[in-house]
């Protein structure tokens, strides 16, 4: 499917972790009536068979053949459920994996599986679906690049690393996950980082035409704010 082709308004949100891309984009989708899509949850569904399979962090080239095979087979989808917190649930061949998705290992297998260009490509076509279904925000690294170059309204977010870092540790405890400290957090989001930015294809860089939003000093009630603004301009 052509990105184009369904004429659904798009935003696309591309950014490195804890940058509030995903509070934002949440808010942003139920504010305005967006499909929200976290395309990271997709990766770590992947990440999270992968790791169900054997594979761990040490895995090397000689193990891309079965690590896209997983990818191509996986059966990944988003499924709204009301009394759930949070409420956008991922089935990974059927089983509700929305927590165990979020643990720090399966972060840097995520981030590692994502960097193999047939994984990239088997999650491609599903994301395309995904976000022409409807009016969509999409939150990504490569959403404005690669997946809907031709989005409607796209933005980049950033922050210091210490933010992220403070911010990654808050969210994860909300959710009642692992706890890291924060050096080891801010030294894990500094290898994602490096590798999300460093790999051959689709590596995280800001498009062109993107708002680039640097949300250190802003209050997520600040970023959701400027975000909906220029949507709602834009969707006049
Ligand atoms: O957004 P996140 O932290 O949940 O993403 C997890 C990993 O998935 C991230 O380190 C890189 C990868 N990813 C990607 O390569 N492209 C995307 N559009 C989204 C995530």
């Amino acid at each position: 499917m052509n990105e184009k082709s369904s004429g659904s308004f798009i935003v696309a949100v591309d950014g490195p972790a804890g940058t509030g891309k995903s509070s934002a984009t949440k808010r942003i989708a139920d504010l305005l009536g967006l499909i929200h899509v976290d395309t990271g949850a997709l990766y770590r569904g992947v990440a999270y068979l992968c790791i169900e399979a054997g594979f761990d962090l040490n895995f090397d080239e000689s193990d891309h053949g079965a690590i896209t095979k997983i990818a191509q087979k996986a059966q990944l989808e988003f499924r709204r459920m009301k009394n759930r917190n949070p409420a956008n649930r991922l089935f990974v061949n059927g089983k509700d994996v929305t927590t165990q998705i979020r643990s720090p290992e399966l972060s840097l297998m995520a981030s590692k599986v994502s960097a193999i260009p047939e994984v990239r490509g088997a999650l491609k076509e599903l994301q395309r679906t995904l976000g022409a279904s409807a009016p969509s925000i999409l939150e990504g690294r490569d959403i404005g690049t690669v997946i809907f170059p031709q989005a409607n309204l796209k933005f980049f977010l950033t922050a210091s690393i210490d933010e992220r870092a403070k911010r990654r540790l808050s969210e994860i405890e909300a959710q009642g996950g692992d706890s890291l400290s924060f050096e080891e957090m801010r030294e894990q989001i500094r290898i994602r980082d490096e590798g999300d930015m460093n790999r051959a294809i689709a590596p995280l860089k800001k498009a062109e035409d993107a708002i680039e939003i640097d949300t250190t000093l802003f209050t997520l009630d600040q970023v959701v704010e400027k975000m909906a603004a220029l949507i709602q301009e834009k969707r006049r």
